[in-house]
């Protein structure tokens, strides 16, 4: 089949070296400059694991190609649309960057084409884009919901074994044309309307956050309590109901899907008229646990002011050089407002961090390097290198009281401990030998962060 994929990044451009390697002749649009490049020149524009051979042979056989023109897509049967849909500062989805590709398919179109909705959005937009701008072009324009539920990190295995594929539309015929595209994908297919399968895509979020934040609340209340989160935890996630992922406590969220699709779904639930209480909870505890590490670091390390920190760890999670939302950007420019200095430090993600951090940041070149003379290390980001660190050296490099907070719980606490660290993890129980003690934000405290959704 003749594929166009518009928006070349995380999720178009596995899209479309997946397809091109399943047989398909794909075509992916990029408008961005440096990126299409980048991309004609043969390199990837970001990292994603597995990626880069599945893309080196899809241009070497020719069946994956690169352009700026969304004239190019006009010969294809199917048009996948994948251009980002970020929130705006009151918690709204930004929908221009979907409204610019579709209009100029419209505009252009010359035949019957499938357009593919991958890009998460709001319900009932489906609809409505088809009843506003679809119904306008010259020739029939079939329109599918098809949410993408890929893990950053982990996306090119996603693809291929999704738990399952959704499809929203209500012409049986093109989702069976769909669902052929998906053929070699061992995954149930659960077909729907528009409005629901986009809703589909919104609720896995919110939910999957809600564990997150749910987790980070639990891990708080252990903090009081003198309970440990890592058992407690690992316990509650045993039960089938409930299962173990998305239950590790740390420092919250981040990353370009669910601090938005909270936010956004809050927003769609304020502007029906709902108050989703639960969701608005969900983003409040997300954004405290930011503000949770400033006061840990405030209550060890007494001043912060001239103090050194070293955050290790950038990107939202491991395995991405992805720094959308992280969770260590926010908290270094709370840190940098209170007078701090910085060293950071990340194996993948620094050339896409160097762009936001500001200049008084200092830029390490390695993990150890990053340590030197700082009295504090925040572990941001779970990456595997941080968690089998020579502590015996890090003490050495490391300035009095030499406080590890690990943000993500993946260091070995005991061994921190035995080689005269003070260590505090997140919802671990406080050791008064080498726990100054664990500082809880009083509820009253409200987070600086974005998304306090009050009108529409
Ligand atoms: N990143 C993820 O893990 C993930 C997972 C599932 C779903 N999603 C959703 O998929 C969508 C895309 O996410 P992403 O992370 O890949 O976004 P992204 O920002 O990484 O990539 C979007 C790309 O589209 C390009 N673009 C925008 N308008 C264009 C146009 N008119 N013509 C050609 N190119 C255009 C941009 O330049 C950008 O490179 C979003 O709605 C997101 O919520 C993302």
């Amino acid at each position: 089949m003749r594929i166009a994929v518009i928006g070349a990044g995380y999720v178009g451009l596995v899209a479309a070296a997946c397809l091109s390697r399943s047989g398909h002749e794909v075509v992916c649009i990029e408008k961005d400059e440096g990126k299409l490049a980048e991309l004609q020149d043969g390199r990837l524009p970001f990292y994603e694991a597995g990626l880069a051979e599945i893309f080196t042979a899809g241009v070497g056989k020719g069946s994956l190609h690169f352009s700026s023109e969304v004239a190019a897509c006009l010969d294809a049967e199917v048009v996948m649309i994948a251009v980002g849909t970020p929130a705006r500062p009151d918690g709204r989805i930004d929908l221009s960057q979907i409204y610019g590709a579709v209009s100029r398919i419209v505009e252009q179109a010359r035949f019957p084409q499938l357009i593919v909705m991958k890009s998460t959005v709001p319900p009932g937009f489906g609809e409505n884009l088809k009843a506003r701008l679809l119904s306008r072009a010259g020739v029939p324009l079939t329109y599918l919901a098809n949410p993408e539920f890929l893990r950053e990190g982990s996306a090119v295995r996603d693809w291929y074994y999704p738990d399952r594929i959704v499809i929203g539309g209500d012409q049986e015929l093109a989702v069976a044309k769909l669902a052929r595209l998906y053929a070699d994908i061992d995954a149930p297919v659960v077909t729907m309307d528009v409005g629901s399968a986009e809703m589909v895509k919104y609720a896995a979020n919110a939910f999957l956050a809600t564990k997150i934040s749910f987790i980070n609340e639990i891990a708080n209340l252990c903090e009081l309590v003198g309970a440990d989160i890592l058992p407690v935890a690992r316990a509650v996630g045993m039960d089938r109901r409930i299962g173990g992922e998305f239950l590790q406590a740390g420092l919250g969220y981040g990353g370009s899907c669910f601090p938005k699709d909270t936010c956004g779904l809050d927003f769609v639930s304020t502007c029906n008229g709902y108050a989703f209480n639960l969701l608005k909870a969900v983003i409040e505890v997300n954004n405290r646990q930011r503000v949770l590490a400033l006061r840990k670091l405030r209550g060890m390390l007494g001043t912060l002011h001239d103090k050194t920190v070293c955050v290790l760890g950038l990107a939202f999670k491991p395995g991405t050089d992805d720094i959308r939302e992280s969770p260590a950007l926010d908290i270094i420019n709370l840190l940098l407002d209170e007078g701090v200095k910085i060293r950071v430090y990340d194996p993948l993600a620094m050339k896409n961090a160097q762009r936001l951090l500001p200049p008084e940041v200092y830029s390490a070149s390695g993990t150890m390097a990053a340590l030197e003379g700082c009295h504090a290390l925040l572990v941001a980001t779970a990456w595997p290198e941080f968690t089998g660190l020579d502590w015996t050296a890090v003490k050495e490099l490391m300035r009095p009281p030499r406080l590890v907070l690990d943000g993500r719980n993946c260091l070995p606490a005991e061994e921190i401990i035995k080689n005269g660290l003070v260590y505090q993890g997140v919802g671990r129980p406080a050791k008064p030998e080498n726990q100054p003690g664990n500082i809880i934000l009083p509820k009253s405290d409200r987070t600086p962060f974005r998304c306090q959704v009050t009108r529409c």
